[in-house]
């Protein structure tokens, strides 16, 4: 190993660990004195990352991640860096995405996992087939972290951290990443004929996961991300790591909260962890949950909240399916923002059909499914053929082929091509002959003739849910299917949100039911069911109300951090699950988009464009882009008495994009603002106050100095401010 080597594994593990003895340093690395000598230097007075203790041992000091470092390599010198080993896809996204400049404040799910008995192996193994062996893992482990929308952001000599949710927004980063675990432990078993049984050893990891803050710093052209933890997301799940017995999984309880719906959890006694005071309660992942409802997603001690409104929706709904009873097929879309209502309201009028004569097949679309071709597809082949999670490939046969002989189909030329969707392997050596789109092609006509040949025997409603996020292929798929169903008694029934355009719009038998906000009456009514037996005072009732607007998935955990802080008695921020999703959805802008949101965030709710103006340091023109994100429903605009102003369609968006930018940025638009406001408003003065005052009050002490030693009106502000 080289010493820059060296220096960074030392440093990984310091960081971890929080301390480690110049002992441990000598017989992990085989160090001689005077090379221990060099390392101390360069660790305590060249990077300052850490302080000598008694002469014994090295603590970290510095709150940073030694990022900016290189880091372990994972194999040879290029693979240093993130570029080199990071899907091309998701690179493009993030460098699309990047806000080089000044940085930005993040919720994500830490994953770090390692290799137990690392030391050991070494020892037995040597440093070369060690780092054979090391290098194995990476590569399996990069998979499968990638395959979640993870970024591996640090090598550790034994093991990585990944994060979810960093540098782009992911509303799901906590289900993504323990879902990547999950994968990734079980890949870690399938493959260990690669990784420890060459050597005749045994290779054993652990993980550890934690949800919180991290304020995402420059990213680099190679992808390297400057970050920094905020509080201790990273040391917790460092610590549970360390917690965990080999093979196991842990997850602290912020991230418990985010994934209790779709994973089944154990919690553990509780333990004390180093740098806590409260004692902390570690939750082991035993495995996924099968999808039960579509709101499968959701704790199991959360009730569903009272159903209210949506009379009309299903209504038109049962309307339309009378027709398609009646032989003539539709194509409907629900279409809402996230947390809107449409899976409830698909689950209500899925309920409704209890006892009426039709089948009811259900796909989903997910997040980090745009690479998975045919995943709602499959979703739906399950259901229809009755496939569970635990069937191997021959009872996946047995049931393709029950399935397609009870919709009278030719089950010996048509099996293969279902099958291969499943990866059921020898069935599908038949299809080797053929071209990828012959295969294509014959597997959407065995499709589409077996939900044809089913509406025969029984109406037939195929439900997809969240389409926006479909794969290509699943799509072209649904397009296909539309063109044959206008005389079949088939409903294709979908939902997505906003921004999303089906391929089938402009078809006569296609309606589009958008689901609006719920009524203020309605929307106590939600309220109320999710206090559950608590019984909040009405004015934070109104304020839960009021801020929702009508969202009543904002409706519900609003209410629920409310009840939540009313016990420890803090101010509510917007809870995790809000400002999950509606980060990602501003992080899915370009950059001069989101630059706008986040800049126009600090003038408030609602903005003037001269204003604005004033503060953006952007290269493009303002006119587009405020059409752009009026035309996307992030903004709308207003007639006022100062000309046409534009408002933030949800005052949350306004908030959670004010949450991500750091505090020296906000400081100085706050200042920027206050003084734009001042020359806009030079003859009448007086009209600006408040904003004033409120943009003032949010600069650091320089700015608020300086206005106050300006002439006029500005000095009486800042009284009003401040006091004489
Ligand atoms: N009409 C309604 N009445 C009561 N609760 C509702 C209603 N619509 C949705 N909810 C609740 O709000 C939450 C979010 O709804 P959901 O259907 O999951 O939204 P979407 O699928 O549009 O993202 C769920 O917990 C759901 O039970
Ligand atoms: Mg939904």
């Amino acid at each position: 190993m080289t010493f820059e080597e060296v220096l960074n594994q030392a440093l990984a593990l310091l960081q971890r660990q929080g301390r480690v003895s110049y002992r441990a340093l000598k017989r992990q690395f085989s160090l001689d004195d005077a090379y221990l000598e060099d390392l101390k230097l360069e660790i305590i007075e060249v990077h300052q990352v850490a302080v000598d203790q008694d002469g014994t041992m090295l603590v970290w000091t510095g709150g940073r991640t030694p990022a900016s470092v290189p880091a372990t390599p994972p194999a040879s010198s290029q693979d240093r860096e993130p570029l080199s080993y990071t899907p091309p896809h998701l690179a493009e996204k993030i460098l699309t995405s990047r806000s080089v400049l000044e940085g930005e404040r993040k919720q994500v799910t830490v994953l770090f996992c390692d290799l137990v008995n690392n030391t050991a192996l070494a020892e037995r193994l040597g440093p070369e087939k060690m780092h054979t062996l090391l290098n194995r893992f990476f590569a399996l482990a990069l998979d499968d972290v990638h395959r979640y929308e993870g970024t591996i952001n640090q090598f550790l000599g034994d093991g990585f951290m990944a994060l979810f949710g960093a540098p782009i927004a992911h509303e799901d980063h906590a289900r993504r990443a323990v879902l990547a675990a999950l994968t990734l432990q079980r890949t870690l078993q399938d493959r260990h004929a690669e990784l420890g049984e060459p050597y005749s050893v045994t290779c054993m990891f652990r993980m550890g996961l934690n949800t919180g803050l991290v304020v995402v710093g420059s990213i680099g052209n190679n992808l390297r991300m400057d970050y920094s933890a905020v509080g201790d997301t990273t040391n917790l799940a460092a610590r549970l790591q360390q917690l965990a017995e080999p093979g196991m999984i842990l997850v602290s309880d912020t991230t418990r909260r985010l994934v209790d719906g779709a994973v089944r959890l154990e919690a553990l006694a509780p333990t004390q962890v180093k740098g806590k005071t409260a004692l902390v309660t570690p939750y082991k992942v035993i495995g996924t949950r099968p999808q039960r409802s579509p709101l499968a997603s959701r704790g199991e001690e959360r009730a569903l909240s009272e159903f209210v409104g949506r009379e009309r929706e299903l209504a038109t709904l049962a309307a339309l399916l009378e027709q398609v009873e009646s032989g003539q097929g539709q194509v409907v879309g629900m279409v809402a923002e996230a947390g809107g209502g449409k899976s409830r309201l698909l689950y209500e009028f899925r309920q409704g059909l209890a006892g009426t004569r039709v089948t009811y097949l259900e796909g989903r679309c997910l997040s980090y499914g745009q690479a998975m071709p045919y995943h709602p597809i499959l979703d739906l082949l399950r259901t229809n053929c009755g496939i569970t999670e635990t069937d191997g490939p021959v009872a996946i046969a047995d049931k393709v082929r029950v399935a397609l002989e009870e919709v009278g189909l030719d089950v010996e030329a048509t099996a293969p091509y279902l099958l291969q969707l499943f990866g059921v392997p020898e069935e599908t050596e038949r299809l080797a002959v053929l071209t990828p789109d012959a295969i294509k092609t014959r597997t959407f006509e065995t499709l589409r003739q077996m939900s044809l040949h089913g509406s025969q025997q029984r109406p037939l409603i195929v439900a997809i849910e969240d389409l926006h996020w479909c794969d290509k292929t699943s799509e072209d798929y649904l397009a296909w299917l539309v063109e044959s169903v206008a005389g079949a008694a088939i409903m294709l029934l979908v939902t997505y949100r906003p921004g999303y355009r089906p391929p089938w719009l402009d078809k006569s038998y296609a309606t589009q039911i958008a689901l609006r906000h719920l009524a203020p009456q309605e929307s106590v009514t939600v309220v109320r069911s999710a206090q559950q037996h608590h019984a909040l005072p009405a004015h934070l009732e109104q304020m839960i109300i009021a801020r929702a607007e009508g969202n009543p998935f904002f409706l519900e955990e609003l209410t629920r951090a409310v009840l939540d802080h009313a016990e420890v008695g803090t101010a509510v921020m917007v809870p995790e699950t809000i400002q999950g999703v509606l980060m990602a959805r501003i992080d899915r802008l370009p950059e001069a988009p989101k630059r706008l949101v986040q800049t126009a965030a600090v003038l408030g709710r609602e903005f003037s464009p001269p204003l604005l103006e004033a503060l953006w340091d952007g290269a493009q023109p303002l006119a587009p882009l405020l059409l752009d994100l009026t035309r996307q429903e992030f903004l709308f605009a207003r007639a006022s008495a100062e000309g046409s102003v534009y408002v933030f369609k949800h005052a949350l968006t306004q908030e959670v994009a004010y949450e991500s930018l750091l505090m020296p940025r906000r400081q100085a638009l706050h200042a920027a603002a206050g003084q734009a406001l001042e020359t806009l408003y030079a003859p009448r003065l007086e009209d600006a106050y408040d904003r004033l005052a409120y943009h003032y009050a949010r600069t650091d002490n320089v700015a608020r100095t300086h206005a106050a030693h300006r002439p006029g009106g500005v000095t009486d502000c800042h009284q009003r401010l401040c006091g004489p």
